[in-house]
């Protein structure tokens, strides 16, 4: 008798079958190879480009269902989290497993607050950028740069020092973006002020200018710590793919963090915040949208903001974006670019070519509208992404290092190139007829 959690393939090469066991809702891609036509056959492999359907690994840290767009953190929704918790607290949930006490949670911001601080050579090194340097590239190359700074990261397999840099790194990205938009706009950097929580800090180093302590609005701080608790972790994207495929070296992890930081910096994933503002300039008034929209479905272009690999339902994370928008204009007065983003989304949502691929406002299509209101430039919005993203890149990157299933990544290939030519030499070349591709 089969058992029923099985898989029965037969190679009608060869008449022969094969029982693969199902487990998690997957076979081992690793079962495909004693799938041969012969003794010297590699076997059989599975071939997905993108890894539109593979699973990389086993993660407790985030989970998504994309019908119901469903997304939770450790298992507690982020509507709960986005309600009750602060961004460090979510931090710690999502490094930790569990929802910190009171003792812990304070010992935790205390630690990460007193790990704010640059050291004055990488002050310096950010100095040495363009008046006009994209923040985000600063930001990649600055946290790389830490790697210098901390040599002692590089011993990965140490629990301790591992905790160490996490705590930095969580709590100097603050720092570095703050700086990266100082440099950007000429004023002066201003130092970390350890009286005020995460957030509040962060805008006292992009905002102060004179005066001798800064007071930040509590309903944007409140604003951006919500906006911090929905883009913390999002289980395997293409940033966190990158923070998994260069840590499983053991390469330190501000590497890491840089690699996914430079990922993230791509406008089809954490840079698409980004293009939607740059989209809704375009698009300019309501009245422009149906031509734009028209464009977009003869393939010229995408609607930025819209769409996603896993969600196929609404985004969660924008329905609380949404509501947070609300607040932030009730302080900010509202941002008129909201009104072109609603009208567009109430006509794409009514459109078949929409409906039919599933594309719905993802995280990207208001935060930056937020972010503007709040007087953040669009250069700066993936800049904001990367700050709360640091915390799940580096709890994905301690449960990647702790899983004993993992070991260095390397996919295989289809090889589709030529085999054992003739070498040409120089004299032959000219009259060989090569192409130049
Ligand atoms: C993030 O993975 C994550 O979790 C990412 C993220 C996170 O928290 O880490 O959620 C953050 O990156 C959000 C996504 C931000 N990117 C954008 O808003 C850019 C616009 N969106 C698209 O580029 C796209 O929707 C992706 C990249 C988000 C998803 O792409 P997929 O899953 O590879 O889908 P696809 O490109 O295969 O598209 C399927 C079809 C295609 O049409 P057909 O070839 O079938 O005719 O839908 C079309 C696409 O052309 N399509 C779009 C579209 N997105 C997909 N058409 C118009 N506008 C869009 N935005």
């Amino acid at each position: 008798m089969v058992p029923s959690d099985t898989l029965t393939i037969t190679d009608n090469r060869t008449n022969r079958t094969y029982t693969l066991p199902i487990e998690d809702g997957t076979i081992r891609s690793m079962d495909l190879r004693q799938i041969r036509t012969s003794n010297d056959d590699f076997g059989i492999m599975a071939y997905d480009p993108a890894f539109t359907n593979t699973a990389s690994c086993r993660s407790s840290v985030t989970f998504i269902d994309g019908e119901r767009g469903i997304l939770e953190y450790r298992g507690y929704p982020i509507e709960v989290l986005a309600e009750h918790c602060t961004f460090l607290e979510v931090a710690y949930l999502l490094l930790f497993g569990e929802l910190p006490n009171e003792a812990e949670l304070n010992t935790w911001i205390y630690e990460i607050t007193h790990h704010s601080m640059l050291h004055e050579s990488t002050r310096k090194f950010m100095e040495g950028f363009r008046y006009d340097a994209h923040p985000m590239s600063m930001l990649v190359s600055t946290v790389a740069a830490l790697s210098a700074v901390y040599p002692q990261a590089k011993d990965v397999q140490n629990p301790a020092n591992r905790l160490h840099q996490v705590k930095r790194l969580i709590g100097k990205m603050p720092t570095i973006a703050a700086m990266s938009y100082r440099h950007g706009v000429g004023f002066p950097y201003v130092y970390p002020d350890n009286d005020l929580s995460y957030t509040e800090n962060f805008m006292n180093m992009l905002w102060r200018m004179v005066e001798p302590k800064y007071a930040a609005n509590p309903v944007l701080a409140r604003a951006l710590d919500i906006l911090f608790i929905l883009h913390a972790d999002h289980e395997q994207n293409c940033s966190t793919n990158a923070m998994r495929s260069v840590g499983s070296s053991l390469a330190d992890p501000y590497l890491c963090v840089a690699a996914a930081a430079a990922a993230l910096a791509g406008p089809l994933h954490g840079g698409a915040n980004e293009q939607v503002l740059k989209m809704l300039d375009e698009i300019g008034s309501k009245e422009n949208i149906p031509a734009y929209v028209r464009r977009v479905k003869e393939g010229h272009g995408k609607l930025m903001g819209f769409g996603h690999r896993v969600y196929k339902n609404y985004d969660p994370r924008a329905k609380i974006i949404k509501w947070t928008a609300e607040q932030v204009f009730r302080v900010t007065g509202r941002n008129p670019k909201l009104d072109i983003a609603l009208e567009l989304e109430n006509i794409a949502l009514q459109d078949d070519y929409f409906v039919s691929r599933k594309l719905y406002p993802n995280v990207d299509f208001y935060s930056g509208i937020i972010y503007q209101a709040m007087g953040f430039k669009p250069e700066m919005f993936t800049v904001l992404f990367a700050i709360p993203r640091t915390v799940g890149w580096l709890a994905q990157w301690q449960e990647m290092l702790t899983d004993t299933e993992q070991k260095i990544a390397r996919p295989r290939q289809i090889y589709t190139g030529h085999r054992t030519r003739r070498f040409l030499p120089m004299q032959e070349r000219e009259t060989a007829g090569v192409v130049k591709k």
